[in-house]
């Protein structure tokens, strides 16, 4: 019989939750239509993938999603998949982008969205260090949140140094699959197999928006860095139980 463990070292081999995609059809830089979710669904349904939290961006400049309109929009889609017959677990969180909004936010104690209870996963600037980067974390840990920093290997201000003075202040880290193989660029890909060597990445994500992505989630199984990145405690297989 399939089994999600292998076994003889007992070990995943595939992730059963991916919880960092972008599948609500048209609200960000994602799927656009109904139908490219289903399809973009099926790929993952088809790599392994049991259960979702997807998490549409909220970034201000960018697009006009609150944690309330995110939240509706998941509303509208769940009949959607259900009525094609999807019946697998599909959450929604958000990818929180570190701006004044939501950092007033934090600041009046509005709910943010979040996975597994508590989780909340953010992202910032991809050039510099935001200079509240620090007491963000500071507040939401605060207020009961377990920050998870999306993709810290794309940031060009990340240094191990940094990583681990984040995970020092609680922050979890979230590595995306297709750093592994080099779909940012090299210093991308270093970066993440150096979290992955040091064990200091706490789960994966697929990032996922499009079919393209999809696509070359494939390849990335087959590295050594995925197998090894398999092999830490990762919180994807246990979210959504
Ligand atoms: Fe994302």
């Amino acid at each position: 019989m399939f089994s999600f463990f292998s076994k003889k070292r007992n070990l995943p081999v595939t992730l059963v939750t991916d919880m960092h995609s972008h599948l609500i059809p048209g609200i960000d830089d994602g799927v656009k239509t109904p139908q490219e979710a289903f399809d973009v669904i099926d790929q993952l349904l088809e790599l392994g993938y049991q259960k979702f939290v997807t998490t549409p961006h909220i970034m201000t400049d960018y697009f006009g999603n609150t944690a309330e309109s995110v939240r509706i929009a998941h509303e509208r889609f769940l009949p959607l998949l259900r009525e094609k017959n999807y019946t697998m677990p599909f959450d929604c969180a958000a990818e929180y982008y570190l701006d004044d909004t939501v950092i007033a936010a934090v600041a009046r104690k509005e709910p943010l969205l979040t996975f597994g209870g508590k989780y909340l996963l953010f992202e910032t600037n991809v050039i510099s260090e935001p200079l509240q980067l620090k007491e963000f974390i500071f507040s939401i840990t605060l207020q009961g949140y377990k920050p998870v920093l999306a993709h810290p290997e794309r940031y060009q201000y990340m240094t191990l140094e940094k990583a681990e003075d984040l995970r020092n202040r609680g922050v979890l880290l979230q590595l995306n699959l297709l750093s592994l193989i080099g779909h940012y660029g090299p210093p991308i890909q270093r970066l993440a197999e150096k979290l992955i060597a040091k064990g200091w990445v706490d789960l994966l994500g697929t990032d996922c928006h499009n079919l393209d992505h999809t696509r070359l989630l494939r390849a990335v199984t087959r590295t050594s860095a995925y197998r090894k990145a398999m092999e830490l405690p990762l919180l994807n297989n246990h979210l959504l139980a």
